[in-house]
C-alpha cells in the first residue's frame, strides 16, 4: 500500500488554486492536516464572505484525494477563520513545532530583484558571524540558480549519516547546504511549485546542522514558491532585504517586503548593496543613486543595517571561492560586514 505522508498531502493541496490563482496553501486557508493510515482530514478556514468558495474547495479536495492510491478516506471540514491576532499566535506556536533541531536563529536573505547581491551578502554575513564566534550554517534556497557552491568553492554530493540525515558541507567551520550539491550543474531542472516546496523543506529539515547560533538562508529573487515555502514552513526569525539603490530595485524590494509582511514574517532590516564606488582619493561615487534604500527604510519604518560598496575585490573573492570577509580580515569592507552581523545580532536579541 502507498504510504500517505504529510508531504504528499501538502503537494496535492499546493496544486489546488483559488479564483485568484493562488494556491490554497499560499492563501493560508488550510488550518491543519491530520492523517493516519491513509485516513485524512483537512480543515479549512472560512469566514462569512468566502464560505461558499471554501465549501467548493472542500469538495474539490475530497474529489481529488479519493483518486489517490493509498487514501482510505478523506474529509474536508470548515473552521471559523481566526482574527489576525489569533492567527499570529498560532503561527508562532506552529513555528516551535517545526523547529529545526539545534538551530537557534534562522534568517532569510531576500530581494525583489535578481542579481542585487543576496548570495554575496549571505556568504559574507555568514563569514562575519563566524569570525565573531558564532556557529553558522548557510542554506542556499536558490533552486533555480544556486551560487553558493561556486562562491565557497565547494563541489560534490553530500552523504547521509547513520540517522539518515544529510551531512552538510563545511567551509571554515560553517555548515553549508545547497540544492547545487544535489542536482547536476549542467542539467537544467524545471521546478514546479510542489517540488520547490519539498526540496527546500527537505534541505532545511533533513540536514544535520548540529548546533547553530544562526542559519542564513540565501533566497532566490522575487516572491515565488520558494519564498512562500520558507516563510510558511520554516521557523524564520525574519528576513533581511538586500537592494541596490536604483528605483527599479527599490520598487521590487518593496514588493518583497509586502509579501513577507503578508505572511507575518518580520523584516529585520535592509542592506543596501553596491551603494557606491570608493575612489582612490577616498571619495564615494554613487553610481546607482544616493540614499535610496535608506529613504525607503525610513518610509517603511524598517531598520537600515548598512551600505556595502561596489568593489572589484568582493566580486573576485566570490569567484575565487572564498568570501571577501575571509580574504581581508581587516579594513573598511570587512568592518561593514562585521558591524552588519553585530547589528543583526542585536536586532534578533531585541525580538526575543
Ligand atoms: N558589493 C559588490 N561589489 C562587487 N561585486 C558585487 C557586489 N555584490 C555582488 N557583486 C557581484 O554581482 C554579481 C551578483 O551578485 P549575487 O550573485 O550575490 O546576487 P544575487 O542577488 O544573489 O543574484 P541572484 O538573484 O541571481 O541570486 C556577482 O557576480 C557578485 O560577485
Ligand atoms: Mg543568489
Amino acid at each position: 500500500m502507498t504510504n500517505i505522508t504529510q508531504e504528499m498531502i501538502e503537494d496535492e493541496l499546493a496544486k489546488i488554486t483559488l479564483g485568484n490563482k493562488k494556491s490554497i496553501l499560499e492563501a493560508n486557508i488550510v488550518e491543519g492536516i491530520s492523517h493516519k493510515d491513509g485516513h485524512i482530514q483537512i480543515s479549512l478556514y472560512a469566514n462569512k464572505s468566502n464560505i461558499e468558495e471554501i465549501e467548493k474547495i472542500g469538495k474539490i479536495i475530497e474529489k481529488k484525494f479519493t483518486t489517490i492510491k493509498g487514501v482510505m478516506s478523506i474529509t474536508a471540514v470548515l473552521t471559523n477563520e481566526p482574527t489576525k491576532e489569533e492567527k499570529s499566535k498560532k503561527l508562532s506556536k506552529d513555528k516551535s513545532v517545526n523547529k529545526i533541531e539545534g538551530v537557534k536563529n534562522i534568517i532569510a536573505i531576500a530581494s525583489g530583484k535578481g542579481g542585487v547581491g543576496k548570495s554575496t551578502v549571505s556568504i559574507n554575513l555568514a563569514s562575519a558571524f563566524s569570525l565573531i564566534g558564532k556557529k553558522v550554517g548557510i542554506l542556499d534556497a536558490d533552486i533555480h540558480g544556486p551560487s553558493i557552491p561556486h562562491m565557497l568553492g565547494l563541489k560534490g554530493k553530500p552523504e547521509l549519516n547513520s540517522k539518515k540525515k544529510i551531512v552538510p558541507f563545511e567551509f571554515r567551520g560553517m555548515k553549508v547546504m545547497s540544492i547545487g550539491f544535489l542536482v547536476d550543474e549542467d542539467q537544467p531542472v524545471v521546478w514546479r511549485g510542489p517540488m520547490v516546496h519539498s526540496a527546500i523543506k527537505q534541505m532545511a529539515t533533513d540536514t544535520d546542522w548540529g548546533d547553530l547560533d544562526i542559519l542564513i538562508i540565501d533566497m532566490p529573487p522575487g516572491t515565488g514558491d520558494a519564498q512562500i515555502t520558507v516563510s510558511q514552513h520554516l521557523p524564520l526569525n525574519g528576513a533581511i532585504i538586500v537592494s541596490t539603490p536604483q528605483p527599479v530595485a527599490l520598487n521590487d524590494a518593496i514588493k518583497a517586503i509586502g509579501m513577507f509582511k503578508k505572511v507575518n514574517i518580520d523584516i529585520l532590516g535592509i542592506i543596501e548593496n553596491m551603494s557606491y564606488l570608493l575612489l582612490a582619493d577616498g571619495t564615494k561615487e554613487n553610481i546607482f543613486g544616493e540614499n535610496g534604500a535608506k529613504e525607503m527604510s525610513k518610509n517603511l519604518n524598517i531598520k537600515f543595517i548598512n551600505e556595502i560598496p561596489l568593489d572589484k575585490k568582493i566580486r573576485e573573492s566570490s569567484d575565487n571561492g572564498v568570501p571577501f570577509v575571509f580574504t581581508e580580515l581587516k579594513g573598511q569592507i570587512n568592518e561593514i560586514f562585521t558591524s552588519s552581523a553585530k547589528k543583526i545580532e542585536k536586532i534578533l536579541e531585541s525580538k526575543l
